[in-house]
C-alpha cells in the first residue's frame, strides 16, 4: 500500500476499499480503490465536492454501511487486525470503543425524550458493560472534557444550543475511549463562531488524550486549521495526499489548486468565493479517464483515456497525468 507513513505501524489502514451502492437495480461505484493509513494523533482532513464519496469513506471504516451498500474489494484493519466492515454485528464491538462517528447535525441524531446524562452514559453500559452508576459517572467526565458543566447534564437536548448539542455528540463519541473519532461535517450546521470553538475544542482532545481524528469537510479552510493532513477526494477516489502545508503552497492536482483558489482570502483582497467550473460527475455515468478532464485546466490527451493511479510524490501522493515517474524518483512535469 501506498500512503504517507507507511514505515510506522498504522493505527488504521485502508488498502483499495471500493463501496458499490445498488439503485433501483443499478451499481454506482462510490469510492474506488481507496487507500490509506493513519497514526494515532494524527489529524486528517478529507476534502472533496459533494458526492466525491467522503461519507462513504467514513461509513465503511465505522461499519455502518447502509443496507444498498456492498464492499466491492479492499480492506480495512485497525491495530493490525483486519475489520469486517460489511458485517454490521462483527463491527459491533468495535464501533464507539475503537471508532466513534460525530455527525453533523446534532439534532436529528439525540434522542429528544432522554436527559443528555443518560444518552452519553448508554454506549458506556452497551459496549463497556458498566454499571449504571459508573456509566452516569463517566458521562459526567466527558461532558466536563467537552466544556459543558456537569449539572447541564440533566437537560434535554432542546433545551441546548447547536453548539452544546455538537459539544454532546464528541462526549457521547469520547465516552467509551475510542482511539479514532470520524468527524463527519461536523460543524456545518453551526454559526461561524460556533464552528470555531467546536473545531478548537476537537485540537484540544485530540492533544489531550491522542485522538486520531478523520475530518470530513467541503471546506479546506477548514482543514488547514484543525489537520496535520489532507486528502482530496475528488468522483470516490484519492486524488491527492500530503501534508497541509505542502498542499497549501504546492497543490500538485488542479483540482486541489483550484480548490484553494476557491477560498475567499479577505487578507489579500479576494472576498468572493470563485466557483470551480462545471458539475461534479454523474457516478452513473463517470467520464473515461481522469474523472476530472472535462472541468480541468491542464487536461491533455491522455487524460480521457487513462485512468492516473495515485503515487507517491516526495511525501505525499498525487493521481494526474502531469506527475510522471522517472529512474531517480517522481518527478513534475508540469507544476
Ligand atoms: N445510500 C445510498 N444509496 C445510493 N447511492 C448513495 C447512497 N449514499 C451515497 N450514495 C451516492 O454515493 C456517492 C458518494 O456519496 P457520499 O455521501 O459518500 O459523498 P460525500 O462526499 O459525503 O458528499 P456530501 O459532501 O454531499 O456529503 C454519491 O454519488 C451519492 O449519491
Ligand atoms: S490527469 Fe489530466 S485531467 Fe486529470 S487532473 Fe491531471 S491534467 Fe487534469
Ligand atoms: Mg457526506
Amino acid at each position: 500500500m501506498t500512503n504517507l507513513s507507511q514505515d510506522k505501524a498504522s493505527l488504521l489502514e485502508v488498502d483499495g476499499l471500493s463501496v458499490e451502492y445498488r439503485l433501483k437495480g443499478v451499481s454506482l461505484r462510490a469510492i474506488d480503490r481507496v487507500s490509506f493509513a493513519l497514526q494515532a494523533g494524527e489529524a486528517v482532513g478529507l476534502v472533496g465536492e459533494s458526492g466525491s464519496g467522503k461519507t462513504t469513506t467514513a461509513m465503511a471504516i465505522a461499519g455502518l454501511l447502509s443496507p444498498n451498500a456492498r464492499v466491492s474489494g479492499g480492506q480495512v484493519r485497525y491495530r493490525g487486525n483486519l475489520l469486517s466492515i460489511d458485517n454490521d454485528a462483527a463491527m459491533r464491538p468495535h464501533r464507539w470503543t475503537e471508532t466513534s462517528v460525530v455527525f453533523q447535525g446534532a439534532m436529528n441524531a439525540l434522542n429528544p425524550v432522554h436527559r443528555i446524562i443518560k444518552q452519553i452514559a448508554e454506549p458506556c453500559i452497551l459496549k463497556l458493560g458498566m454499571s449504571r452508576a459508573e456509566a452516569t459517572a463517566r458521562a459526567r467526565e466527558v461532558l466536563e472534557l467537552v466544556g459543558i458543566p456537569t449539572d447541564r447534564g440533566t437537560a434535554y437536548p432542546h433545551e441546548l444550543s447547536g453548539g452544546m448539542r455538537q459539544r454532546v455528540m464528541i462526549a457521547m463519541a469520547l465516552a467509551c475511549r475510542p482511539s479514532i473519532i470520524i468527524g463527519d461535517e461536523p460543524t456545518t450546521a453551526l454559526d461561524v463562531i460556533t464552528q470555531a470553538q467546536i473545531l478548537k475544542l476537537l485540537g484540544k482532545l485530540r492533544s489531550q488524550l491522542n485522538l486520531a481524528l478523520i475530518l470530513i469537510t467541503h471546506d479546506l479552510s477548514v482543514v488547514a486549521e484543525s489537520c496535520d493532513r489532507v486528502m482530496i477526494m475528488y468522483a470516490g477516489r484519492i486524488v491527492e495526499d500530503g501534508t497541509v502545508a505542502e498542499i497549501f503552497a504546492k497543490p500538485k492536482h488542479p483540482y486541489t489548486r483550484l480548490l484553494i483558489e476557491s477560498i475567499p482570502n479577505p487578507a489579500s483582497g479576494k472576498r468572493i468565493i470563485r466557483p470551480i467550473p462545471g458539475d461534479p460527475p454523474n457516478l452513473m455515468n463517470r467520464p473515461s479517464g481522469c474523472a476530472f478532464h472535462p472541468r480541468c485546466p491542464s487536461a491533455m490527451g491522455v487524460c480521457a483515456t487513462e485512468v492516473p493511479s495515485l503515487e507517491k510524490f516526495g511525501w505525499g501522493r498525487v493521481a494526474c497525468h502531469l506527475h510522471r515517474s522517472s529512474q531517480e524518483g517522481r518527478v513534475a512535469v508540469h507544476a
